[in-house]
């Protein structure tokens, strides 16, 4: 097995501001590339740059496929905490993708309907050829999307329970709401099929998960699953990558 290769920046920007090149590079020779895509703060300032790449320097992100990583459910899709409204404003709009080439979980179907659009979500991952380029962020518990510690490894599309610290870190952007109890997650099996992974982890609070990731695999950290991938990129900034055992940060 490939070890991870780790990517240690000076900080988000820089990172971010490095794997958009990389991905316009991608994108340039392969025009209907797939990607795998997160929601939160990590990756504000990669979309960022990429809207920057589009409106001032032409990049051409139109014929890409995406597919979104989760969603709160249940939410409705123009819910200032959505994740649709997130992709849509931070992404998809500014930077010129194309609405009808993009998926993300819906949090508006029914509860008696989610089994079977969790299954039709995975259909059309495996009908796009699946997802070439799986882009991540980690949550302090090591979660990825909405799979929390003790999410089982081959699991695919499906509903599932939020950690509590997970609601409580997302309780500030809901401001009085109460924050979902669930969300519709790609599961760690449906990640784990992605032909390569980046996981993005900036500030200090990542460092922990950071470094039980990369330590061992075990069913507490769910992030630690892709010890099993073997074509995974972690890309740090010097505070995530503190606590690593022979860190250079
Ligand atoms: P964040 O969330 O990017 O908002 O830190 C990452 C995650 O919880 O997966």
């Amino acid at each position: 097995m490939r070890p991870p290769e780790l990517l240690i920046y000076p900080d988000a920007q820089a990172g971010a501001t490095a794997f958009a090149t990389e991905l316009r590079l991608r994108v340039a020779a392969d025009p209907e590339l797939t990607l795998g895509l997160p929601t939160g703060g990590t990756p504000r300032a990669l979309y960022a740059e990429m809207v920057r790449l589009h409106r001032e320097e032409g990049a051409d992100w139109s014929r890409v496929r995406g597919f979104n990583l989760d969603e709160y459910w249940p939410m409705a899709a123009d819910d200032p905490q959505s994740f649709a409204r997130f992709m849509r404003e931070r992404l998809i709009e500014p930077a010129g993708f194309d609405p009808g080439r993009m998926r993300i979980p819906s949090g508006e179907v029914a509860e008696d309907a989610v089994a079977a659009h969790c299954a039709a979500y995975e259909e059309e991952i495996a009908a796009a050829g699946g997802v070439a380029l799986q882009i991540l962020g980690i949550g302090v518990n090591g979660h990825l999307g909405f799979n929390e510690p003790g999410a089982a490894w081959d699991g695919r599309t499906h509903l599932a329970a939020l950690a509590p610290s997970t609601r409580a870190r997302a309780q500030a952007a809901f401001a009085g709401r109460e924050v979902p109890h669930r969300g519709i997650t790609m599961g760690l099996g449906t990640i784990l099929d992605a032909g390569s992974v980046v996981v993005m982890a900036f500030g200090a609070d990542k460092a922990e998960a950071v470094a039980r990731a990369l330590a061992e695999p075990s069913p507490a950290c769910p992030a630690s699953c892709l010890l099993q991938h073997p074509r995974v990129t972690w890309l740090l900034d010097r505070a995530a990558a503190a606590e690593l055992p022979d860190a250079h940060a």
